[in-house]
């Protein structure tokens, strides 16, 4: 670790966890960290909806949710970005505080609630269709208030409505655990009914996801296998944070409400893709994400199905530069196998998560 990154993170860590993530997202908007451009080994260029990936390994959403970082966020390494979760209007969230770190065991707790600018302000911040070296994907949700499930549509295809064209993919989020109501929407009728609106509303070349949740039981998983194929979806992001709170945690940081991040949810979501590549026989494309943290992390997502994988996280605990130092990691990893290319592994070990 450089001095500067040493230091940069010592103060981060110093301040509450989310006035360290808004001077970070203040500083990338700057362009603070960015002495120079990341390198990615070639070896990872990967392509997926016709579309060129420098690396399989992007951010998750979450971290940019008004996009106001992207600019800075695009040089770090990471292969992708995916802004949001944006909802129509702006909202304040759940009262502060609400993102708990637990230094020992790297992981997060987090009850934000989609507090955000809204729809009007991400646009503006977006600034038009980005001229990004790497694809960008937008997470979409609903405002806490919107509560009808007529209502809740028009939130979503609201979303699509005012940025289609401006993004590289979409993603409908209804895993989040901090908006009531929110992972109800999973259930097959419901998440047929809103998947086929909004698909609805979309430019046909666009690709659209949807990101569910790791505490999903293996018949709740078949029915949103089942849903994504008839909606001809373009693919899942699995998974959310989950509501678990392993033994391990300290427990006063386990007794905080929220969604829990980082290491525990590593081989649960890797786990699931695993099924999920197996349930959609290799078919519908997954962005694997939960606890990743290091090449290794990423590999076995990739093996288990993951066409592409993410991670937030570790980017917290691990500084700035570390988008750049897994790239590097996984190079390597797939070199030692003799693998040509990351795209040649996707999805061979998924026959081991098979119940
Ligand atoms: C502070 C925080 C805020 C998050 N906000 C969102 C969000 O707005 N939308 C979303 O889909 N996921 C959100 N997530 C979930 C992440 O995108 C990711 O799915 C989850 O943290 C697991 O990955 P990780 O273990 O690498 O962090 C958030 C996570 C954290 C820690």
């Amino acid at each position: 670790m450089s001095l500067y990154n040493a230091v940069m993170r010592r103060c981060l860590f110093a301040l509450p966890p989310e006035t360290a993530h808004r001077f970070a997202v203040s500083m990338l908007h700057r362009g603070a960290f960015l002495f120079r451009d990341a390198d990615t080994p070639e070896i990872l260029q990967t392509e997926l909806w016709g579309k060129a990936f420098p690396s399989p390994v992007g951010l998750a959403a979450g971290f940019d949710k008004d996009a106001e970082a992207w600019r800075g966020l695009v040089r770090l390494g990471f292969g992708f970005l995916e802004l949001g979760t944006v909802t129509p209007k702006p909202q304040t969230g759940n009262d502060k505080p609400r993102i708990f770190r637990d230094k020992t065991t790297k992981s997060v707790i987090n009850r934000m609630g989609f507090p955000g600018k809204g729809l009007a302000h991400f646009k503006k911040s977006l600034g038009g269709k980005p001229h990004a070296p790497i694809p960008i994907g937008i997470n979409i949700g609903k405002n806490k208030a919107t509560e009808e499930f007529d209502e809740i549509v028009a939130d979503y295809t609201a979303c699509i409505r005012e940025l289609n064209g401006l993004a590289d993919y979409f993603v409908v989020n209804v895993s989040s655990p901090n908006t009531p109501g929110l992972r109800a929407l999973q259930g097959r009728a419901a998440l047929s009914a809103l998947l086929s609106a909004v698909i609805g509303e979309k430019k046909e070349t666009v690709p659209l996801l949807v990101k569910i949740s790791p505490d999903l039981s293996e018949e709740e998983l078949e029915d949103i296998a089942a849903v994504v194929g008839e909606t001809r979806c373009d693919g899942v992001v699995i998974a959310n944070t989950t509501l678990a709170r392993p033994d391990e945690l300290p427990k006063d940081f386990a007794a905080q409400e929220g969604g829990l991040s980082g290491p525990f949810l590593r081989d649960v979501s890797t786990a699931m893709i695993g099924r999920f590549y197996r349930m959609t026989e290799g078919k519908i494309p997954i962005i694997g994400v939960g606890g990743v943290s290091s090449g290794e992390d990423a590999y076995r997502k990739m093996r288990a199905g993951a066409s592409l994988v993410q991670l937030y996280t570790a980017f917290v605990f691990e500084g700035p530069y570390f988008a750049e130092r897994l790239n590097f990691q996984l190079a390597a990893l797939l070199r030692k196998d003799g693998v040509k290319n990351c795209r040649d592994i996707i999805g061979i070990d998924s026959a081991a998560y098979m119940r």
